[in-house]
C-alpha cells in the first residue's frame, strides 16, 4: 500500500517538528525518525538532545546525513511512519561534501520518489528564503537549492503544512478542518484527525451520480461495501433488509422501462421551463451501471412486535435508509459512485424482481465507477434546487425557538458544497 506523503515547511522554532509526531499519530505501525542533523559541536549536539527528548519510546531514530533516499528505500517496506528532520540540513551535508547544485536537486527527486513506500513520509523541511540576500556565495546557493527542493517536494507530496508561530496552516491536501488544533488534548474516545477528516470527506463528497464508465465491479469491494450497509443501526435490531445484486441485462431493462414510464408521468407535473428543465435532467443510469442493488425492507422480519416500532411503525424503512446511507459513503471512500433512482412504480419492481408481498423495495440503486464525481449535487449545478442555509433548520427548545444559552457553532469551511 502507498502510504502518504506530507511536507512540513516553516521558520526556525516555527512548531515543525512537534506538527509532524502530531500528525505521525495517525499512522498505524513502526515510527522511525530520520534525523540528517550530524552532532559536529555542542550547540548541534544540544538541539539534538532537546529534539529526542519529545519522542517517546515507540519511536526509533537513525542519523543518515547523507544517504536519505536509500534509508527511505530500505526501511519504508514495512508499514508505519518515517519522519525526515530535516530537509534543509540534508541539502547543506550535500553541499559539504561538494555536490553540484543538480546533483542535490536530483538527490531531493530521488527522495521524492522514495517515499511512495509502505510507510507514510513527512518531511521538515524550513522556509529559509523569505530574509535578505545572503552575504557569501554558499549561503546564497544554499538558500536557493533549498527553495527550489522545497518546490519539488510539494509538488509531488500529497500534504503540505507551513508552520507559523506554532499554528499549523494546511496549503495543499486539507488538514484538519474539524479537528482540535494540535496543542489541545484530543476529547476522549476521538478519532485520530485523519480518521476523522476521512468521514467528513466521505459525508462532503459523496454524490449521487448517474454516469458510469463501463470498468466492472470488484466483488470484494462490493462485499465491503454491503458489510458497511449491514452494520447500520436499526430499530430493535431487527436488520430487515436484504441486498439484491442485479448484474443481469434483461432485468436492468424491464426497470429502465419502469423508470421511463414513470419519468413520464412524474415530467408532466410541472410546467413551462421547469418542465424543459426537468425533461433535461439525466436521473438514472440503470443499464450503464455494471451492478444495480434493490434494497429491500423486510417488514415482517422481527414478528410482530419489534422493540422500538410500537409507536412508529415506518422505523423499520428508516432502518434500511440508515443502511443504505452507510453503503453509499462506504462506496464513496472506496471510490464507486451510486445513483438512487426512486422515479420506479414499486409494484413493477416488486413483480420485475419477484418481491413477496410483505417486503417492500426501499432503493434502486446503480453502482459503478465514474470518470469523475460532481463537487456539487447537479440537481443543484443545473439550478434545480439550492442547499438551504443550516442556520435557519436549527431551533432552540421549541419549533422556531431562538438559541438562549447554547448556541451552534457551524463550520466556517468544508471541503465540498
Ligand atoms: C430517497 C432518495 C431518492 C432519490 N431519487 C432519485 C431519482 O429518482 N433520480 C435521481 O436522479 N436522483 C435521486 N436522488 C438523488 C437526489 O437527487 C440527490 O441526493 C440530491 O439532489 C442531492 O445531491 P447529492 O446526493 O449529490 O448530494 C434520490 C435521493 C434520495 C435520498
Amino acid at each position: 500500500m502507498t502510504q502518504e506523503t506530507i511536507l512540513i515547511t516553516g521558520g526556525c522554532r516555527s512548531g515543525k517538528s512537534r506538527q509532524a509526531l502530531t500528525l505521525a499519530r495517525d499512522f498505524p505501525g513502526r515510527k522511525l525518525y530520520l534525523a540528517t542533523a550530524e552532532p559536529l559541536d555542542e550547540e548541534m549536539k544540544e538541539r539534538i538532545r532537546r529534539h529526542q527528548s519529545e519522542r517517546d519510546d515507540e519511536w526509533t531514530t537513525v542519523e543518515e546525513p547523507v544517504r536519505v533516499a536509500e534509508v527511505l528505500q530500505r526501511e519504508g517496506r514495512s508499514e508505519g511512519v518515517i519522519v525526515v528532520d530535516c530537509l534543509t540540513l540534508w541539502i547543506s551535508n550535500l553541499l559539504r561534501n561538494d555536490l553540484a547544485p543538480e546533483a542535490v536537486l536530483e538527490r531531493v527527486r530521488t527522495l521524492a520518489a522514495a517515499g511512495r513506500t509502505a510507510s507514510a513520509l513527512i518531511v521538515i523541511t524550513n522556509e529559509v528564503g523569505a530574509g535578505i540576500v545572503p552575504e557569501n556565495e554558499l549561503a546564497r546557493k544554499f538558500r536557493d537549492l533549498a527553495g527550489e527542493a522545497n518546490q519539488i517536494l510539494a509538488s509531488r507530496f500529497d500534504r503540505v503544512v507551513h508552520m507559523v508561530s506554532g499554528i499549523p496552516v494546511f496549503l495543499k491536501g486539507g488538514g484538519e478542518p474539524a479537528g482540535p488544533s494540535p496543542q489541545e488534548t484530543p476529547r476522549p474516545h476521538e478519532f485520530p484527525p485523519a480518521h476523522k477528516q476521512g468521514v467528513y470527506e466521505a459525508i462532503y463528497r459523496r454524490r449521487d451520480m448517474r454516469h458510469f464508465t463501463r470498468t466492472p465491479i470488484d466483488p470484494e469491494v462490493l462485499g465491503r461495501i454491503l458489510d458497511a450497509a449491514h452494520h447500520a443501526g436499526s430499530v430493535g435490531f431487527m436488520q430487515p433488509w436484504n441486498f439484491l445484486v442485479i448484474d443481469d441485462a434483461e432485468i436492468k431493462r424491464k426497470v429502465a422501462r419502469n423508470f421511463k414510464k414513470a419519468n413520464e408521468t412524474a415530467a408532466r407535473k410541472f410546467r413551462g421551463d421547469r418542465q424543459e428543465l426537468y425533461r433535461s435532467l439525466k436521473l438514472e443510469g440503470i443499464e450503464q451501471s455494471p451492478i444495480n442493488l434493490c434494497v429491500t425492507c423486510d417488514r415482517s422480519r422481527a414478528g410482530p412486535h419489534v422493540l422500538g416500532r410500537d409507536t412508529v411503525p415506518e422505523t423499520d424503512l428508516f432502518s434500511t435508509c440508515c443502511a443504505v446511507q452507510n453503503l453509499w459513503l462506504a462506496a464513496r471512500a472506496e471510490g464507486l459512485a451510486v445513483g438512487w433512482v426512486s422515479i420506479l412504480s414499486p409494484e413493477q419492481l416488486k413483480k420485475d424482481l419477484g418481491v413477496p408481498e410483505h417486503v417492500e423495495p426501499v432503493a434502486y440503486l446503480c453502482l459503478g465507477h465514474t470518470e469523475s464525481f460532481d463537487p456539487k449535487p447537479l440537481l443543484e449545478s443545473r439550478g434545480w434546487a439550492a442547499r438551504l442555509p443550516l442556520d435557519r433548520l436549527i431551533f432552540y427548545n421549541r419549533w422556531n425557538g431562538e438559541a438562549e444559552n447554547f448556541t451552534v457553532q457551524l463550520p466556517r469551511a468544508k471541503p465540498e458544497s
